[in-house]
């Protein structure tokens, strides 16, 4: 069958797993003691840089530094939409300097980048999906921020409370899958964010704990091929079924510290 779904080419930044460590817990994903196979994840990150390539993707590259074990979710670093850059405020002290970094490359690849006063976890927290933005928080972004994001982009925010602390992060929920329509677990969300997420989009599909659970909304479309988690067996299928193109990538080595394939992947949208 031919999809009936467009594809567009995407321009992506990413993060190498130099230094990705658990070392530290910010969320129930991570726990002490863990033990992290460096090596491994190189590989799974490597391929997922290679499937982004072969689909027609541009993958740069920000330098990763000692330290920040952090600094592979990439995702967290910055919100871009419409070529202009919301710089990210860590609500983790540990995570705090990547900010300082993702500025200064998208300094150096030639954006303003304004600085949010309070705590922003870039793309983490703000999804586009056409000419909105749906802006989650309850435990990292704060609903000033949102306002900072509405202003700054000249787009409207969609505010919604994330409620189970497994679903820290608005993109460990939800995910655009083009300009119109998204994935998404309702019970991550407070019952009148649900409410609202079912009046936006009546023809969501639904997820399930199971996939949430397997990072299955942590992916990534670009309108035709779904860049998602193996392990979300369920979805994948439903995904098929609607016409897109299941794309899995198993990135379980970085689920240890709470992280997929969306947290490794920053959008730069023009
Ligand atoms: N350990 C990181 C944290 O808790 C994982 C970040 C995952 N990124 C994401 N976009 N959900 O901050």
């Amino acid at each position: 069958m031919v999809s009936p779904h467009a594809f567009t080419a995407r321009r992506y930044l990413m993060c190498a797993p130099t230094y990705f460590d658990v070392s530290y817990v910010i969320n129930p994903w991570m726990s002490e003691g863990t033990t992290v196979d460096r090596e491994r994840a190189d590989a799974q990150w490597h391929t997922l840089v290679d499937v982004y390539r072969a689909h027609g993707h541009t993958v740069e590259e920000v330098t990763p530094a000692p330290g920040l074990p952090d600094m592979v979710f990439a995702a967290n670093g910055a919100a871009v939409v419409r070529g202009r850059v919301l710089g990210s405020r860590f609500h983790a002290p540990e995570r705090q300097p990547e900010a300082g970094l993702f500025h200064l490359w998208f300094k150096e690849a030639g954006f303003d980048v304004r600085e949010p006063e309070s705590v922003c976890e870039g793309e983490g927290d703000l999804t586009p999906v056409g000419d909105l933005i749906l802006a989650g928080t309850g435990f990292r972004t704060t609903t000033s921020a949102h306002h900072e994001a509405q202003e700054h982009f000249g787009l409207p925010t969609v505010g919604l409370r994330l409620v189970d602390p497994y679903f820290y992060h608005l993109d460990t929920a939800l995910f655009a899958l083009d300009d119109t329509n998204v994935a998404y677990y309702p019970a991550a969300f407070s019952p009148g964010s649900q409410e609202v997420l079912r009046t936006l989009f009546p023809d969501a599909v639904i997820a399930t704990r199971e996939d949430a659970m397997a990072f299955g909304l942590n992916s990534v479309s670009d309108g035709r091929n779904v860049f998602i988690s193996p392990y979300a067996t369920a979805l994948t299928e439903r995904l098929a079924d609607r016409g897109f193109t299941p794309v899995p990538v198993d990135l379980s080595e970085l689920h240890k510290a709470g992280g997929g394939i969306k947290c490794c992947t920053q959008e730069i949208r023009s």
